[in-house]
């Protein structure tokens, strides 16, 4: 009678784990397939590009971003052209680059120059000097903050003529050869005020939304031949040009901007230049930077499953992030108006 029981039992207790089993089963399975698609992976990515002798532009490359992007490819054995229209700044530059060589036959030439004209400066003087390019940095690039109606009209052009045309005609200099050689980079550095709109950029934001739309136009044309294109959305970073624009900074994105910290351009440059030499389409900075960039991916190429993968499993949770993000700067801009609306009134009472 109790073997009679205890075989009842077992056979019943069979049945009762059958569902946690299958479970297990599944979620071994899932897990074996994200390994094996972690593993693919780099097969199917972009070969890295091999900085070592390679040519690199960067317009801007005399200051901040620019300057710390053209040193890092240098400590990698490149060849780099310094674009930018200051003399003294280029030179300064030049010498800061040309510490960090290693090996001497390594050089470093500069280019003064206005934008509209890069075009024709790159295709003919740097090609000829150094090579065809292997790797282009559109760096170059100002910011302007203000409320949309206290920003002047000429300003709003002024920044898609150098944010967004300041990339444009580089870009157009090289791609010829670069199609002909089947094999090349193009970097553009947005911003991730290029991602997310924000109070008081009116002007500056969509000079650096444009790049990601123009970005993800010519990554389609250039992929078969093997060119793989990069947008860079900086955090805050410090450097001459983010401290310029402080000075004329509203309240209201001075505290936003304060939500997360600020950044040094050398390790900003170190992550962009290496998302730029794995052909990755997207370089972002940190948490808030891979936050925004899995949730602004769209319709974004991806370089690698990985990427894919991790934008696919992380999307609903960092909505749910933004969207307490985008409550504390909504709070910060109503909570700046009302301070501002009684000092007024008590001005007035005055
Ligand atoms: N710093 C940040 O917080 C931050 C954050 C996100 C994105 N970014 C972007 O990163 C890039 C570099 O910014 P940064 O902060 O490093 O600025 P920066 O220190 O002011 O350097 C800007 C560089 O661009 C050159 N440049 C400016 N206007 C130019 C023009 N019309 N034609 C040719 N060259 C020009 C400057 O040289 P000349 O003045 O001599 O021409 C300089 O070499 C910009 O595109 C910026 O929008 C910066």
């Amino acid at each position: 009678m109790s073997s009679a029981l205890s075989h009842w039992l077992s056979f019943n207790s069979w049945w009762l784990l059958l569902p946690f089993v299958m479970l297990l089963v599944v979620a071994a399975f899932i897990v074996a397939f994200v390994l094996l698609l972690y593993m693919i992976s780099p097969l199917i990515s972009p070969k890295p590009l091999k900085l070592n002798g390679a040519h690199v532009v960067v317009t801007g490359g005399s200051s901040g971003i620019g300057k710390w992007i053209a040193m890092e490819c240098y400590k990698h054995g490149a060849f780099i052209t310094l674009v930018a229209r200051d003399e003294h700044k280029l030179v300064q530059a030049k010498k800061e680059v040309e510490k960090c060589a290693i090996n001497d036959k390594q050089v470093c030439i500069s280019l003064r120059d206005i934008y509209i004209y890069i075009y024709i400066y790159i295709y003919m003087y740097a090609q000829e000097k150094l090579g065809p390019v292997d790797m282009l940095v559109n760096c170059a690039g100002m910011s302007i903050s203000g409320k949309f109606e206290e920003v002047e009209v000429d300003r709003f052009k002024k920044l898609m003529e150098v944010n967004y045309l300041g990339s444009v005609y580089p870009t157009r200099a090289v791609v010829t050869t670069m199609k002909e050689r089947r094999m090349g980079r193009i970097m553009f550095v947005s911003s991730q005020a290029g991602q997310i709109g924000l109070f008081g950029y009116t002007a500056y934001s969509p000079s650096k939304f444009a790049l990601r739309g123009l970005a993800e136009a010519l990554q389609m044309e250039m992929k078969p031949y093997n060119i793989y294109v990069t947008v860079a959305y900086p955090p805050d970073t410090d450097t001459p040009g983010f401290a310029e624009e402080n000075k004329t900074k509203p309240l209201e994105t001075r505290l936003i901007s304060e939500t997360s910290g600020v950044c040094q351009p050398e390790q900003v440059a170190k992550v962009v230049v290496k998302d730029a030499v794995q052909g990755n389409f997207t370089s972002s900075f940190g948490p808030d930077g891979y936050m925004l960039s899995a949730l602004t991916c769209g319709m974004s190429p991806v370089t690698s499953i990985t990427e894919g993968l991790q934008q696919i499993v992380t999307m609903g949770l960092f909505r749910t992030i933004a969207l307490f993000y985008l409550g504390s700067f909504d709070s910060i801009v109503r909570r700046c108006m009302i301070q501002r609306e009684q000092s007024k009134a008590a001005d007035k009472r005055e």
